[in-house]
């Protein structure tokens, strides 16, 4: 059967995922924090959204193409970080890599993807940004640093929303800890039971922060990563440390994780390139507000120049014209690249990325919308 007679949504990829992997992983993925009504709310609010279709206007082959940063990218998506990504599917950040350029889309490197920042920049070329997680050590900040602008990274994504340590309780639950103990018996269980998802780990090896290793102290490799991410990696961003990144990076520089308008102005006036409207995807604090709420106060403060850009919750193409209908350019997305590569495999990212371009196309032309800047007309 075709992927497009198979897996013509990204509900359908979701439900072929859950098949697929192991639960403590698929758990891992799907889960918010606390009683995940932020996860909840990022897709109502979606939902809510309408947009006015009009007839009158011939739209037949909408422009789909847009800038950011000085690129121009074949549509208004990308691939969002994903920690852990690696476990989530093994060679995860490779196969979305390599679809990503495919589809001259960008792809952002987590800082705790388990493929080194210097592999995937040399694969995925122009269309890779990093994903940055600060280090309060000055010269592991640096080097990291230093090593992105090396490998020829030109656009450095600083999340912003992690002040502190949380717990999630599908994962205290279900047995997984950072990182993975993969002797705990229950764990072991769930991955006998899901054999493509483990033979497809033992050919790619047990997971690790390949970007961060160099790091570690010595001694075996698991205890000394959980060390060093308990020692060095407590990223809390005030402005002072921001204003520190921005000195010391002279690429373009994202802010993920802004949902107060004021603190939107703040990071663009100490001088970010562009912002991240996102909640995390509803991974940190129960009671953040969506997207949809806060982008068109966002857009408002910031003015019609300013580069924004949205995740939390998109599904489909119609999602990311709801986006930048509310004052988004660009719209990045998580689950739903890893749901199409547990449920497909490696022509997973290239087959959820022609979905997701054929629907935004459809949406358009049903909307009578010939680019993405007339979207914001056809708000209700
Ligand atoms: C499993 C998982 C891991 C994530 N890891 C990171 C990360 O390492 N860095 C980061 O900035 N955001 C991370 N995020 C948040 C995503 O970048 C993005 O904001 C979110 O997934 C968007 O929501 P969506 O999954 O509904 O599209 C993660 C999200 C998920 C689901």
């Amino acid at each position: 059967m075709s992927l497009d007679k198979k897996f013509p949504s990204v509900a359908d990829m979701a439900a072929g995922a859950a098949k697929r992997m192991p639960k403590f992983v698929h758990e891992y993925m799907i889960g918010g924090i606390m009683d995940e009504t932020c996860v909840e709310r990022n897709r109502s609010t979606l939902n809510e959204v309408q947009l006015m279709p009009r007839y009158l206007q011939e739209a037949q082959k909408p422009d789909i193409s847009t800038t950011v940063l000085g690129q121009t990218f074949d549509a208004p998506f990308g691939v969002a970080p994903l920690g852990l990504s690696g476990l989530m599917w093994p060679n995860l950040e490779n196969v979305l890599a390599a679809a990503a350029k495919q589809h001259n889309l960008p792809y952002t490197l987590s800082t705790y993807a388990c493929v080194s920042l210097e592999e995937i920049r040399k694969s995925g070329g122009d269309n890779t940004w990093f994903q940055y997680y600060p280090s309060d050590t000055p010269e592991i900040e640096q080097d990291l640093l230093d090593r992105c602008k090396n490998a020829g990274y030109k656009t450095l994504v600083l999340t912003v929303d992690i002040p502190v340590e949380t717990v999630r309780y599908r994962d205290a639950k279900s047995g997984l800890s950072v990182p993975p103990d993969f002797f705990d018996l229950k764990t072991l269980w769930q991955m006998v039971t899901h054999p493509t998802w483990s033979l497809t780990m033992l050919r790619y090896g047990v997971p690790q922060f390949r970007s961060l290793e160099k790091y570690y102290p010595p001694g075996p490799k698991i205890p000394a990563s959980v060390k060093f991410i308990s020692t060095h990696m407590k990223g809390h961003i005030t402005a002072e440390r921001f204003k520190d990144i921005r000195a010391a990076w002279d690429g373009n520089l994202i802010v993920k994780g802004v949902l107060d308008v004021g603190e939107a102005e703040t990071y663009m006036s100490l001088g970010a390139d562009g912002i991240q409207v996102s909640n995390h995807g509803g991974r940190q604090f129960d009671a953040a507000p969506t997207p949809v709420d806060m982008l068109p106060a966002i857009r408002q403060a910031l003015g019609p120049e300013a580069l924004i850009l949205a995740d939390g919750g998109v599904r489909n193409g119609l999602d990311i014209a709801r986006m930048i209908a509310l004052g988004a350019n660009f719209v990045l997305m998580g689950r739903p690249f890893v749901y199409a590569v547990a449920a497909i495999g490696e022509r997973g990212g290239d087959h959820v990325m022609r979905v997701l371009k054929q629907e935004l196309t459809m949406s358009m032309a049903q909307m009578g919308c010939p680019d993405l800047i007339s979207m914001p007309d056809h708000l209700v």
